[in-house]
């Protein structure tokens, strides 16, 4: 897979893509990752890349010259073209079926906003998908991008030596369950004991309760998450 990153902080991916299961990926050519710096993109001497917008309010957004030809740049480079991606909060919200659906692509085009986001014609020009990672407001997009690299790099064929720890994560599968409690060495632990089923050897009977605390966790979380949107009816 390829994945372009369009940002105006490029050196915020050092670190981030040399890291263990990224850095390794790369260097197996598993995924090929490629950081493109929109100002590149902006004309004039000052190299602008925002203005006020129209209609007044506060802030700056991202004009659509500079965004759009450095997206026009990348899909220029290979004959098919890249799945674009635009992060903003207000995008369809990501999850596990959206991370495995971007997976299955084979470029991704991602690009990273900043200040108080883009010109909406970026979005009609480039026919791009909105993405959020989550109902809160980030300062830019870079962190958005990461999170997806990462959550799509580690999908990919090669990638984590067990493809079946994939497989069995948390919103994977069929169910998309969320993983119940898991132990390691010691088996006590300041009086905490390993559950002894899972020192039963007993692979079937492991396998239930696994399930079972999976669902519970599951059931769990539903009902200490509340419904985007909805107020208790004891709320003022
Ligand atoms: C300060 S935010 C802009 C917020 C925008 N004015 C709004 O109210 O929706 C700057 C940039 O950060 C990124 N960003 C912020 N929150 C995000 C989120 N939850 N998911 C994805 N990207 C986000 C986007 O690229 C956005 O253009």
């Amino acid at each position: 897979m390829r994945i372009d990153i369009l940002t105006l902080f490029p050196d915020m991916f050092t670190g981030f893509l040399e890291g263990s299961l990224l850095g390794a990926a790369r260097e197996k050519g598993l995924v090929e990752i490629r950081l493109v710096d929109i100002r590149d993109f902006a004309e004039g001497p000052h190299r602008q890349v925002d203005d006020r917008p129209f209609g007044g309010g506060p802030g700056m957004l991202l004009m659509p010259g500079p965004v759009v030809s450095s997206i026009e740049h990348v899909q220029g480079e290979a004959q098919q073209a890249g799945h674009v991606i635009l992060f903003t909060p207000g995008g369809r919200r990501l999850d596990q079926a959206l991370v495995e659906e971007l997976a299955g692509r084979e470029r991704l085009v991602l690009v990273c906003g900043r200040y108080e986001g883009f010109d909406a014609r970026v979005a009609e020009t480039v026919g791009a998908e909105e993405i959020s990672i989550g109902d809160y407001v980030l300062s830019g997009g870079e962190v958005a991008a990461m999170v997806v690299v990462d959550a799509v790099a580690r999908l990919l064929p090669g990638v984590l030596g067990h493809e079946e720890s994939a497989r069995q994560d948390s919103f994977s599968g069929r169910d998309r369950l969320v993983e119940g409690p898991q132990y390691t060495r010691p088996r006590e632990f300041r009086g905490l004991h390993v559950p002894e089923v899972l020192l039963s050897g007993d692979h079937r009977r492991i396998e239930a309760w696994r399930h079972e605390q999976a669902v519970a966790a599951t059931r769990r979380r539903a009902t200490a998450t509340p419904t985007p949107g909805m107020s208790r009816r004891s709320d003022p």
